[in-house]
């Protein structure tokens, strides 16, 4: 359960993937309620953010959009790098899409902050017919190595903010725990006014 008090917090969250998996559409999906067709591929990486209450607390992501071609691979530490949390996204249409994003967690897992959240999204689940990743597939895969899974939708919003909520349900900063060192996650604002429930 979260901790009684209010509290704001910022936290870096990174997006990894194959390329066309649907990262981008992701964010934009979360952060202004769009989708296009034809989204452009990403260069370098590019940053949005999102405030979510959760429970008492908001969270402020600081999303970075990275680029899922191959050569800006050697990028990929900058950002995910003191992130609080991270979403590896493949296309369910796809079993490369698939196969790259296992590379990205076990680069997570080797690389990353210990006590990174990890989620795991199959997107394009609007695509049923032409899936060829089976859902219980990534399930499994997501328990042997402690991933938060779900299958989302970019283009019909299936998931979409259920993946963030969940994230920011899960990070240290919502819990009553002190945080990790070396995560992101600043407290920006101590509103005391609201305090009704308890007793610090
Ligand atoms: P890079 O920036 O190149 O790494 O790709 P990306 O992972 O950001 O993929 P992007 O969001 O650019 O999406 C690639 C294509 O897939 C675009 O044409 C999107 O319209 C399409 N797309 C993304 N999400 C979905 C989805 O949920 N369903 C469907 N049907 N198409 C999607
Ligand atoms: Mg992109």
């Amino acid at each position: 359960m979260a901790s009684t008090r209010n509290k704001n917090f910022n936290a870096k969250l990174v997006l990894l993937g194959d390329v066309g998996a649907g990262k981008s559409s992701l964010v934009l999906r979360f952060v202004k309620g769009q989708f296009v067709d034809f989204q452009e591929s990403t260069i370098g990486a590019a940053f949005f953010s999102q405030t979510l209450a959760v429970n008492d607390a908001t969270v402020k992501f600081e999303i970075w959009d990275t680029a899922g071609q191959e050569r800006y691979h050697s990028l990929a530490p900058m950002y995910y790098r003191g992130a609080a949390a991270a979403i590896t996204v493949y296309d369910i249409t796809s079993p490369a899409s698939f196969a790259r994003a296992k590379k990205w967690v076990q680069e997570l897992k080797a690389q990353g902050n210990p006590s990174m959240v990890m989620a795991l999204a199959g997107n394009k689940a609007d695509l049923l017919e032409a899936r060829q990743v089976t859902a219980e597939e990534a399930q499994k895969y997501s328990q042997e190595n402690g991933l938060l899974f779900m299958e989302t939708s970019a283009k019909t919003a299936i998931n979409v903010n259920d993946i963030f909520y969940e994230i920011a349900k899960r990070l240290p900063s919502v819990q009553p725990a002190q945080n990790p060192p070396g995560m992101i996650l600043l407290d920006r604002r101590a509103d005391r006014t609201t305090n009704t429930s308890c007793c610090s």
